[in-house]
């Protein structure tokens, strides 16, 4: 790591598998920032356990959820590639943490409110706290910048909180993080209910494009979207369906939204679907190709996550070291 270089935290959480929306959203702009920035980029499977896994799924999951992140590009020695679980820190500072924030707050966060409404049999403690475990997660690398969807602004506002609460009980200990939203594509929506975020669990199979999935599928996906009886190409809100679609190229192509607008003038959803999907594939493609690579060489995948956790461990062991002298606990070297 280079003296001064900015410090980059942000993750994925190991369910399903990384969608569109994750990648516009997220992984596309944490591969656009791995050159000026030192980047952490955690495979967060500790937050996945507040819902229900099957063990041997799941651990196929996290090392998938790992080669998706190199598929994507992210370079393995100019990052920091990780498992949230195999830097113990983490759970050790949220415990910490826990004790400077507040049920009030906690309680506020729609993230929260939403998935308790969604898994009601299932409302556990970890669920409740979850927000916590982020910011020990970013707090924990003193991280400048967090480059999140829109989805994730609330838990970085009480990130902020929580750093600038304990640093004027205690005296500067953490940095207080930025959040890195991109102006387009924070928040791609359902290609079946446009209202709503693109999500990695939604139970409509047409809803969500994954970059799994196959080429044919992604074509089909497509033609199903959901649009309207105006059959034109506007970027208006009062079309949102056709809005969404016109977001996703604009974010993959670099064309502006009124120029696609533009070239789609009096041409029908039939046909800027199909261009759509195509330029979806060819883009997937290079991703496909990689990830069949990474999967054959999982000695080289084994090795990019244990020195990931060792070099994380490094940098979170500093930060640990403060923290605990600031709170008064006796550190042990
Ligand atoms: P997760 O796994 O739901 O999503 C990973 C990233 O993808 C973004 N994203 C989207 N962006 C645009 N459109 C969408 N439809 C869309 N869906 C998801 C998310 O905003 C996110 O950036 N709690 C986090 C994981 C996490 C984390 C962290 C993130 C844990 N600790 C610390 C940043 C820093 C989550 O569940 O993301």
């Amino acid at each position: 790591m280079e003296a001064n270089q900015k410090i980059i935290f942000s993750g994925a959480q190991p369910t399903g598998s990384l969608t569109i929306g994750n990648y516009i959203g997220a992984v596309k702009n944490w591969k656009a920032l791995e050159e000026e920035y030192q980047c952490l980029y955690s495979i967060v499977d500790l937050h996945s356990l507040t819902i229900r896994h099957n063990p041997e799924e799941f651990r196929k999951t996290c090392l998938s959820f790992l080669v998706q992140y190199l598929a994507c590009g992210l370079n393995p020695e100019r990052n920091i590639l990780f498992f949230q679980s195999q830097v113990p820190q983490h759970t050790e500072l949220a415990w910490i943490l826990n004790c400077y924030s507040y049920i009030g707050e906690l309680n506020r966060m729609t993230q929260f409110k939403e998935k308790s409404e969604r898994h009601k049999d299932n409302i556990n403690t970890g669920l409740f706290t979850y927000p916590v475990l982020q910011a020990a997660d970013i707090l924990l690398y003193q991280t400048d910048v967090v480059p999140v969807g829109e989805d994730q602004k609330q838990h970085l506002e009480l990130s902020r909180d929580i750093a600038i609460r304990f640093n004027n009980i205690y005296g500067e200990t953490f940095t207080v993080p930025e959040h890195h939203i991109p102006k387009m594509g924070a928040k791609i929506m359902s290609l079946q209910e446009p209202e709503k975020k693109m999500s990695k669990s939604d139970e409509n199979p047409y809803a969500t494009i994954y970059l799994m999935d196959a080429e044919d599928l992604i074509l089909t996906k497509l033609k199903k979207a959901v649009t309207d009886a105006e059959n034109r190409v506007a970027y208006s809100d009062n079309q949102p369906g056709i809005k969404n679609l016109i977001t996703i190229y604009a974010t993959i192509s670099g064309i502006e939204p009124l120029e696609i607008q533009e070239k789609y003038d009096g041409k029908g959803y039939g046909a800027f679907k199909k261009d759509l999907a195509e330029l979806l594939i060819e883009t997937i493609r290079p991703f496909k190709t990689r990830y069949a690579e990474y999967m054959a060489n999982m000695d080289y995948v084994t090795q990019i996550y244990k020195s990931g956790a060792e070099r994380a461990t490094a940098m979170a062991e500093k930060t640990m070291k403060k923290v605990k002298e600031n709170l008064g606990l006796i550190n042990l070297k």
